[in-house]
C-alpha cells in the first residue's frame, strides 16, 4: 500500500510503499478515505514525539474510511461499514488496522471524508473538559489556541452543553473566524492580557481552562482560574517546565491536571470513544456541532498540510484525502 513515512534524519515526510498492516482478532482493517493532520504529527516528524506504541514511523492519529476486514472477535462492525477511528499512529496510509473499540460510526449528515476531522479532537476535548474537568452548564471555559483543531471543537461542544466560552488566539482574523462557533469572549494574546480580560468579564475567572501552551502560561493560568477552577494542560507549545505557586493553588482550591490521549491504555481509550459516541455524536447529528475544516489536500501533499499547522495559518482541521 501507499503511505507517508517520516525520514528521521532529514525530519521530512516522504511517500513510500509498505506492506498492509496485519490486524489482530480484536481489530478492524480500514480502507482509508481521509486522514486528519494533528500538531502531534508535526512534533513526531520533528523527532519530539515518538509513537509510544512503536511500529512503522507513519504519522496519523485519526482516519475515516470503510471497513475492509474484521478480526475473529469483532462483532460490532462488519465489512463495508463507514467509520472513523482514533489511532496511535499510521493514519497517513491507504489502510490502517485499529482496535475495534477505537472505531466510531460516521455521524449522520457528515460526509465520510469530513469524519476524519472528528476522532482526535472530539475525544481529546470531551475526555479533558467533561470527563476530567467536569465542566458544568453556566460555567466559563477558557480555551487557549481557539483557532486550533482542538480549539474549534472545544468551543462548539462547550456551547452545546450550555457553558460560556472564552478563547485566546494570536490574530484578529482567527478570533473573527471562531467567534461564530459560539465564543463570548475573544482575546488576542498579542495585544491583551487574558487574566485581566477573564476577570473583567466573569468576575471570578475561568472555571475550566483547556491549555495547549504549558510552561509559559502556567502562572497566569492559575491567576485566571476562579475558585475551585480546573486547569487541564494538554499541550506544551510554550515549554514544559515552570514554577507553580502552590499557595495560590491552595487558596483557590484549584486543580492542575495534565493528560495525553495517545499514551492511554486501550481500554481507557475505548471508554472515551464510547462516551464520545453517546454524548457528542448526537450534537453533531442535530447540527449543533460540526467539523471545522480548513483544507483538504491529497495524501502526497502531507508535507504542505503539516506546514499549515507549523505556520499556525490553519483554523480548524487540515485533512489528507485518498479518494473514495
Ligand atoms: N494531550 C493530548 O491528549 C492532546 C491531544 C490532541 C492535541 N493536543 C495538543 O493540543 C494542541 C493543539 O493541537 P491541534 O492539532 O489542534 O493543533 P493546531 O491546529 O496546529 O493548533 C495549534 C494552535 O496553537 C497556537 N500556538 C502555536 N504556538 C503557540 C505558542 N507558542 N503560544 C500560544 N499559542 C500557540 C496556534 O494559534 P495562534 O495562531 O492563535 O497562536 C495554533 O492555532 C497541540 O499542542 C497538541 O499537541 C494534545
Amino acid at each position: 500500500m501507499q503511505a507517508i513515512e517520516i525520514d528521521e534524519t532529514a525530519k521530512t515526510l516522504r511517500p513510500c510503499e509498505m506492506a498492509e498492516p496485519e490486524y489482530g482478532e480484536r481489530d478492524v482493517l480500514i480502507d482509508v478515505v481521509a486522514a486528519g493532520i494533528n500538531r502531534a504529527d508535526v512534533m513526531q516528524r520533528q523527532g519530539l514525539y515518538p509513537n509510544p506504541h512503536g511500529g512503522p514511523n507513519v504519522p496519523g492519529l485519526e482516519v475515516s474510511g470503510r471497513i475492509a476486514a474484521v478480526g475473529r472477535a469483532v462483532h460490532q462492525w462488519k465489512v463495508g461499514d463507514e467509520v472513523c477511528a482514533l489511532l496511535s499512529g499510521g493514519g497517513y496510509a491507504e489502510k490502517v488496522a485499529v482496535d475495534a473499540g477505537h472505531v466510531l460510526p460516521v455521524p449522520a449528515g457528515v460526509p465520510l471524508e469530513d469524519a476524519a476531522a472528528l476522532p482526535e479532537v472530539m475525544c481529546t476535548v470531551y475526555s479533558n473538559v467533561f470527563m476530567t474537568a467536569n465542566l458544568r452548564p453556566g460555567e466559563w471555559l477558557l480555551v487557549h489556541g481557539g483557532g486550533s483543531g482542538i480549539g474549534t471543537a472545544a468551543i462548539q461542544v462547550a456551547r452545546a452543553f450550555n457553558a460560556h466560552v472564552a478563547v485566546t488566539a494570536g490574530s484578529q482574523e482567527k478570533l473573527d473566524a471562531v467567534r461564530p462557533l459560539g465564543v463570548e469572549l475573544a482575546i488576542n494574546y498579542r495585544t491583551d492580557d487574558f487574566v485581566e480580560r477573564m476577570r473583567d468579564r466573569t468576575g471570578d475567572g475561568a472555571d475550566v481552562i483547556l491549555d495547549v501552551v504549558g510552561a509559559k502560561y502556567l502562572a497566569r493560568n492559575v491567576e485566571a482560574l476562579a475558585p475551585s477552577g480546573r486547569l487541564v494542560v494538554i499541550g506544551l507549545l510554550g515549554g514544559r517546565k515552570a514554577e507553580l505557586d502552590l499557595n495560590k493553588l491552595m487558596g483557590k482550591r484549584a486543580a492542575v491536571i495534565g493528560t495525553t490521549l495517545r499514551a492511554r491504555p486501550d481500554q481507557e481509550k475505548a471508554s472515551i470513544v464510547a462516551e464520545v459516541t453517546a454524548e457528542v455524536w448526537p450534537l453533531i447529528e442535530s447540527g449543533r456541532v460540526a467539523p471545522t475544516i480548513h483544507a483538504r489536500l491529497p495524501l502526497d501533499e502531507a508535507a504542505r498540510g503539516q506546514q499549515m499547522l507549523e505556520d499556525s495559518t490553519s483554523v480548524g482541521k487540515v485533512l489528507l484525502t485518498l479518494g473514495s
